[in-house]
């Protein structure tokens, strides 16, 4: 089982050889820390070739020394103009031309403010990395996944995605964005042999979910707006309780089961990784 709780520590999987990405290669965004650095552990394990884009550095003391071989890292900003486009062509230029699977992972949230107070700086940069940067680097993947006739697409996106009482406006609106971006390219590139998905992690133990635990008394926060969504969150699995929280890994792990060829079938769906939660 290739299964792991702390993406922060060295990651050494139990099953020597899996052959799931053999000569394939993998784009991640967001990889240097959680959801993100747990999917390219688990991809890297899986066997992928791995290109990794993160605006933070990344520590190769988190990979198995054995997976360095297969594993490049780009950093950039992928909201700067041209950066995901740069990104993809040296992925592919690593790797031998070509790109197989693209994990959107990168993403941040915003301060929980509404309609009637979100500035343009928080919309502005939410939805550039939350939705811009996805759909770009979903049109840079696509000539190389057209090309071969093959190819597999997730997006990281979030309860956020379909319910309107999880986060502010700006993450919301980005999320279900995303979704939308999501079912669009399944749909119109479903012949092509590619498939597009989305995951719908819940609180997730990882910089997003920190940001929520620490910021509750941050002053930069909407704190009105915030009392209407507390409620929400309580409902979902807590640390504390015996079913834990959602790990990072959990919902790598679900990633790399709709990377792979037993969900040859699943196309445009949005995927629940929440214990439930989704269902209020
Ligand atoms: N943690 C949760 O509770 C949770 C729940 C649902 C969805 N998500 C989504 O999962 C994704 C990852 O969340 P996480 O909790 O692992 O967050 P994280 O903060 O641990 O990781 C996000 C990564 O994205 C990178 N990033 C941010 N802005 C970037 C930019 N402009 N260019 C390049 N890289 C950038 C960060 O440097 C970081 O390494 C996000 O899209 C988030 O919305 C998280």
């Amino acid at each position: 089982m290739l299964y792991n709780t702390a993406p922060d520590k060295l990651f050494i999987p139990q099953t020597a050889v899996d052959p799931l990405g053999f000569g394939k290669v993998a784009i991640v965004t967001g990889c240097a820390s959680g959801i993100g650095l747990a999917v390219t552990q688990v991809l890297l394990a899986h066997q992928f070739q791995v290109c990794g884009l993160d605006v933070a550095e990344f520590d190769y003391q988190l990979l198995r020394e054995a997976d360095h071989g297969r594993f490049h890292f780009h950093r950039g900003d992928l909201t700067a103009p041209g950066v995901c486009e740069e990104g993809v062509r040296i992925a592919a230029h690593a790797f031998g031309s070509r790109v197989d699977v693209l994990v959107n992972v990168a993403g941040m949230m915003d301060n929980f403010h509404s309609a009637d107070g979100v500035s343009d700086d928080i919309w502005d940069k939410v939805v550039a990395i939350n939705l811009t940067a996805p759909v770009k680097m979903m049109r840079s993947v696509l000539p190389f996944m057209k090309a071969k006739k093959d190819g597999v697409i997730v997006n990281v996106a979030s309860t956020a995605g379909m319910s309107g009482a999880i986060a502010g406006i700006a993450y919301t609106s980005s999320k279900h964005g995303l979704i939308g971006a999501t079912k669009n390219v399944a749909w119109r590139f479903r012949n092509d042999g590619i498939r597009c998905n989305a995951v719908l992690p819940g609180a997730v133990d990882s910089g997003v979910g920190k940001t929520i635990a620490a910021g509750r008394n941050n002053e930069l926060w909407d704190s009105e707006a915030f009392a209407e969504i507390e409620p929400v969150h309580a409902l979902q699995a807590r640390p504390s309780e015996s079913t834990g929280s959602i790990t990072a890994h959990e919902v790598a792990k679900t990633i790399a089961f709709l990377v792979s060829d037993q969900a040859r079938t699943i196309n445009g769906v949005s995927l629940p990784v929440d214990k439930a939660w989704g269902v209020v």
